[in-house]
């Protein structure tokens, strides 16, 4: 007892003590800041808040403070582009790792592949010398068309708060920021910088913002880049609710404000509401907002000189602890640990869709010969999207990994099958006709097939296909590709089809005449060499699907509620917090692929579900435990998924709500026992008339699962008054 007792009180010592050390070291960086500031002429002062090249804002050399560099992008770090154009400046020192994309890490469900990405993005922007990381991004994937579904990671904010605690951690561990993105309710391309997006109050706090939230809070992001579009009436860069009351005042932010490029529209709204940096696309530098006519509005009393002052302590204060930090980091880019973790990411983000004729994993002895089929398998994914393109050291194709993997004991013989004539650079007219099929290239296609034991069709889209700028006009896998899949599956019975993209797509008619379907991403340098370690076994894949994918694009609540693109410039997003498996569940409608989906070589089976107590009150931990035991006969990865549902509530609430989630590797035969915590807190509604979150009292089921709709385990506890 005496010891435990010490023990404790050593334990408390010791947090009080860094606490209060921790205190201490930011009171004295705070009178640092002061002096610094106190130092500064108006005119320098103005210099740091808004851009002075493309990727950069003014320091202040007599006073040794550097500029402040940033960088995009959320799926590596962007090569050197020339400080007045978007032209790249040519060096040669600046190839980077690909890294999967957004849904791709959404898709594994590990934090732990999250912080490994932001790690690499954190040592290869020091090894840039860039102090501010434009990544992560995770707008909710409200419409599968946005063209930016890929760079985002799912329809869940859970989800997403969970990986972009982790991302942001990773990148902040090296000494750079990470910028966190677009705040907020971005989520379409097709007019991006002119909607006006409408989101109840309970919608934006409950599925919109809690992941920034968690990225603020938990991951203690440095800096926020805002929306292009405006919100409730009021453009993202100058939104008062979102900037100073949401973001700095309740959420505590300590961080800066950034705007997209170009997104700023006013001086004064701009600069009282929130908005830090002004950055952009093009000079004359000192015409900007933030520029001349802000010093000129601080002259004349429009724009307090404590409002400049903030801005500018918060850019030192993200310096201190970024570019002018003690033990900065020296980083190092595109590594051999770097490989290895892309790697490591895109094993754990391939999902498998069906596999109904135990096709996979592919038993290499017996195959002699293999047909790669399709213009996905010898293309790379690494550029395009803008922001998001990177100029990978090198990116290994399926075709590449499928000859590394097999190469040795089979014959593989290559063909392309369709044409991507899509460009993201073109008109729609100048696009028109790249969805149809090139029977010549189909014809070679099944000549080949007919030949080999084994046909993986790699079809899909590609980076001009889904990008930043622009959205999808359908759901449809492009280029013929169907038309593609029909005839090569009908001459080779041992047809898998592997798909390559980062957003959702109707499958239907693919899923109907196909036995054997792989999803895999814009995955990396790596990704040939993972999608081949899973089709031969040496990888039991583990992604689950991060968003839904719906039979059709009509059963999507935008489409729906017909609130996409919206009108007169405005998008009402009516449907509320019914966002993704939200809507199809607690509309009865039937996705195709669900929320959380994704198969394995192995099986597992749930026992023993309980909570430790059956009744709870405000503020109480919820500890849920289960067993999860691998029937098969390969070791496997489970997503284990903890939903809660509220019975009889007396509002709206959707059919049920990820709140936990857990990935345990599982031996074969063995049984893993599982737990998690959820706070009773996080069950909260946000009240839209008292205009706060409650916990409604009552009895909630909770049902632990293996996609949101494979419901493994229930059981029910009581939340008391
Ligand atoms: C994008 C941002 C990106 C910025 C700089 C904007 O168009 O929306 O995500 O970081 O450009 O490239």
């Amino acid at each position: 007892m005496r010891i435990k007792y010490i023990i404790v009180s050593v334990a408390v010592l010791f947090l009080f003590g860094n606490v209060s050390a921790q205190n201490k070291k930011e009171v004295a960086l705070q009178a640092k800041i002061s002096n610094i500031i106190k130092k500064m002429t108006l005119e320098e002062k103005i210099e740091m808040i808004h851009g002075n090249a493309l990727f950069s804002s003014a320091g202040v050399p007599r006073l040794s403070i550097p500029e402040l560099t940033c960088d995009d992008g959320p799926l590596g770090v962007r090569e050197e582009i020339k400080r007045f154009d978007w032209a790249s400046a040519n060096w040669t020192t600046d190839s980077a790792t690909f890294l999967p994309n957004g849904s791709a890490i959404a898709a594994t469900w590990n934090p732990a592949m999250a912080h490994k990405y932001g790690v690499v993005i954190g040592e290869e922007a020091n090894a840039r010398k860039k102090n501010i990381m434009l990544a992560p991004a995770f707008n909710i994937c409200r419409m599968p068309l946005c063209g930016r579904t890929y760079e985002y990671y799912s329809e869940d904010p859970y989800l997403n708060g969970q990986l972009a605690i982790q991302s942001v951690k990773g990148i902040q561990s090296q000494h750079v920021a990470a910028c966190i993105k677009h705040f907020a309710a971005n989520n379409q391309e097709l007019n991006r910088d002119s909607v006006n997006t409408l989101v109840d109050e309970r919608a934006l706090r409950e599925i919109y913002l809690p992941a920034f939230k968690a990225a603020v809070q938990q991951g203690n992001a440095y800096t926020v880049m805002s929306a292009y579009n405006k919100l409730n009436g009021y453009w993202c860069s100058e939104n008062d609710f979102l900037l100073n009351k949401v973001l700095k005042n309740e959420w505590g932010f300590k961080g800066v404000v950034i705007s997209d490029w170009g997104g700023v529209h006013h001086t004064v709204a701009a600069a009282n509401n929130g908005l830090d940096i002004e950055m952009g696309s093009s000079g004359p530098y000192e015409q900007w907002y933030f520029a001349k006519p802000l010093l000129e509005a601080v002259k004349s009393g429009q724009v307090p000189v404590r409002t400049i002052d903030d801005k500018v302590s918060r850019i030192l204060w993200l310096m201190y602890h970024t570019s002018m930090s003690t033990n900065h980091p020296k980083g190092s880019i595109a590594t051999p640990a770097h490989a290895k973790a892309a790697y490591d990411i895109a094993s754990e983000s391939i999902v498998l869709l069906k596999n109904d004729a135990h096709l996979l994993p592919l038993k290499a002895v017996n195959i002699k010969s293999i047909a790669v089929i399709g213009d996905n398998a010898t293309r790379t994914f690494a550029s395009g999207g803008y922001g998001a393109g990177v100029k990978a050291k090198y990116e290994i194709t399926a075709l590449e990994g499928i000859r590394s993997r097999f190469g040795k004991t089979a014959e593989i013989k290559f063909a392309q099958g369709y044409k991507a004539s899509y460009s993201a650079s073109k008109t729609d007219a100048q696009n028109a006709g790249s969805d149809q099929p090139d029977q010549t290239l189909i014809n070679e296609a099944v000549t080949l097939a007919k030949t080999t034991d084994i046909a993986i069709l790699c079809v899909g889209s590609n980076r001009e296909y889904e990008s930043e700028g622009h959205d999808r006009k359908n759901l449809d896998l492009p280029f013929g590709e169907r038309a593609l899949v029909n005839a090569v599956s009908a001459v080779n019975p041992n047809t898998i089809i592997v798909i390559m993209a980062g957003a959702p797509y109707v499958l239907n008619e693919i899923d109907k005449s196909n036995h054997t379907i792989v999803w895999s991403w814009f995955n990396g340098s790596e990704a040939g060499n993972a999608l081949a370690d899973v089709l031969k076994g040496v990888v039991n894949p583990s992604g689950r699907l991060p968003f839904t994918f719906p039979v059709s694009l009509k059963d999507s609540p935008a489409s729906g509620l017909n609130t996409y693109p919206g009108n007169n410039m405005t998008a009402d997003y009516k449907e509320g917090i019914l966002v993704g498996y939200r809507w199809y569940d607690t509309k009865n409608i039937n996705p195709l692929y669900c929320f959380g989906y994704g198969l394995s070589y192995t099986n597992f089976t749930y026992t023993d579900l309980a909570t430790n107590k059956k009744a709870y009150k405000k503020g109480d931990k919820i500890t849920v435990s289960l067993k999860v035991k691998n029937t098969g006969a390969v070791a496997g990865k489970e997503v284990v998924q903890l939903y809660i549902s509220k019975l009889n509530s007396s509002v709206l609430r959707p059919g049920k709500e990820l709140k936990a989630f857990k990935k345990i590797m599982v031996a074969p035969g063995e049984t893993a026992a599982v737990s998690m915590n959820i706070d009773v807190n996080d069950l909260a509604y946000f009240d839209i008339k008292l205009r706060k979150w409650i916990v409604e009292p009552g009895q909630y089921k909770i049902l632990a699962a293996s996609s949101s709709k494979d419901i493994r385990q229930m059981a029910s506890f009581h939340i008391s008054r």
